[in-house]
């Protein structure tokens, strides 16, 4: 009886941690918003990226990807999602202050962010420099701006997209 009950309860625990490991990121994580920049990549590297690219399409960024990507959104603005609201200037915020409001940003999709340390200045700057158009909330203010409280940012999968493109045409020149 008592071996059939841990026996049971160990299936129910390799269940639960198989449905966890749908929601994370596969390990070898491509952040587009850092490999966006590289242009000169060997036939190895191309391969190994476009892999990974298509790979890990369907899942939402890593916190420290998005944490990246949010960062590199305030600082130099953002032209992707094509909204009626138009597109987002660089600048919102100081570069010093983007890393402690992308960090707030995270908490607004219930994640933990890379630094807990920057909440409570994250968020004053959050209200302050984003919450005017994004909404204090980060719902963007009924759908006139992007939502911030999503895991899936549509920018992030618009530069994954075109990121992929890019490289099947580097293959295709080597
Ligand atoms: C004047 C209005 C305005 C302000 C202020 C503003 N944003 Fe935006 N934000 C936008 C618009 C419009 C877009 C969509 C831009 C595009 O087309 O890519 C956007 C896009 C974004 C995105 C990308 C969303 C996605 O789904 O990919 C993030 C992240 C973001 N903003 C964060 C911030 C943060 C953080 C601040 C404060 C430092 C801020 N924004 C300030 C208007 C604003």
């Amino acid at each position: 009886m008592l071996k059939s009950f841990s026996s049971s309860l160990v299936f129910i625990i390799i269940l639960l941690s198989g449905c966890d490991k749908k929601s994370e990121i596969p390990v070898a994580e491509v952040c587009v918003a850092e490999t966006s920049k590289k242009t000169s990549l060997n036939l190895k590297e191309i391969k190994k990226e476009l892999q990974q690219l298509q790979d890990e399409f369907a899942y939402p960024c890593s916190v420290t990807c998005c944490e990246l990507y949010i960062e590199t959104v305030i600082n130099e603005g953002s032209d992707m999602l094509k909204m009626p609201s138009g597109l987002m200037a660089e600048g919102y915020a100081i570069p010093e202050d983007a890393k402690k409001i992308a960090s707030y940003v995270m908490t607004l999709s219930g994640r933990e962010p890379t630094h807990p340390e920057f909440l409570t200045e994250g968020n004053l700057y959050f209200n302050g420099n984003c919450g005017g158009c994004h909404g204090n909330d980060g719902k963007g203010l009924g759908g006139a701006y992007p939502d911030l409280t999503l895991k899936e940012f549509k920018g992030v999968k618009i530069h994954k997209k075109m990121r992929i493109e890019t490289l099947k045409k580097m293959l295709k020149e080597k």
